[in-house]
């Protein structure tokens, strides 16, 4: 961990492709946190805050430059850092958040192609020593994930992606979760929920 010796909290991001089952794992590593005394606090990202929330709709809705995409992108965690996470983290809390700068390098990175470079000097510029303690990222093969996806309702942009961009944006996050193996647990989503809720606890318990 690189965090300032201000921080008393603990920041736990998610992370997998679209369809990978994170939101039903968010609600119980919360409620597990809470149970065994945490306070939590919740989030998104792109989102998160009133500024947040505005740049998720435009980032999820309107077609842009792939590198308008991924400013946009900081530009949200920015705000997110600023109002959220880092005032949860100095008051002793623990930050849940749906996402983080792992999802820039998997679909900005991965999934768009743009240069590695480009992530490194923007998550230097905005959170140079800012890391989750911990990240949980769901992996699934990509027939599983698109299989989940809800053909009721409208697909946003990144959920209408083909598969070869989805297949770039899991190869850079098992890529990453090989780089930091000490931040990042991938957590195999194809078993049974039980299985799951039974290895996050295991996992949460060494963190507590
Ligand atoms: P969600 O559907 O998990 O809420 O995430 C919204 C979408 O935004 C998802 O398709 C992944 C994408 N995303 C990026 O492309 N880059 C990022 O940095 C983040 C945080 C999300």
């Amino acid at each position: 961990m690189t965090q300032s010796s201000t921080v008393k909290g603990k920041f736990i991001s998610f992370e997998g492709i679209d369809g990978a089952g994170k939101s039903t794992h968010i609600a119980f590593v919360a409620e597990w946190l809470g149970a065994h005394g945490k306070t939590v606090v919740s989030s998104r990202e792109p989102g998160g805050t009133t500024v947040g929330e505005k740049l998720r709709d435009l980032l999820l809705h309107e077609k842009m430059h792939l590198e308008t995409e991924a400013l946009l992108m900081f530009a949200s965690r920015r705000e997110h850092i600023a109002q959220v996470i880092a005032p949860g983290l100095a008051r002793g809390d623990w930050v849940v958040s749906d996402r983080f700068t792992d999802a820039s390098f998997a679909y900005q990175g991965g999934g768009r192609g743009l240069d590695r470079s480009k992530m490194e000097a923007l998550e230097q510029w905005v959170h140079p020593t800012l890391q989750p303690n911990l990240t949980l990222l769901f992996d699934v093969p990509l027939a599983v994930a698109r299989a989940r996806l809800d053909a009721t309702r409208t697909l946003d942009k990144f959920e209408q992606e083909q598969a070869d961009f989805f297949e770039a944006c899991r190869t850079e996050y098992l890529r990453r979760a090989a780089q930091f193996p000490e931040r990042i647990v991938v957590v195999d989503s194809t078993q049974s929920i039980d299985a799951i809720r039974a290895q996050l606890a295991a996992i949460l318990e060494k963190l507590l």
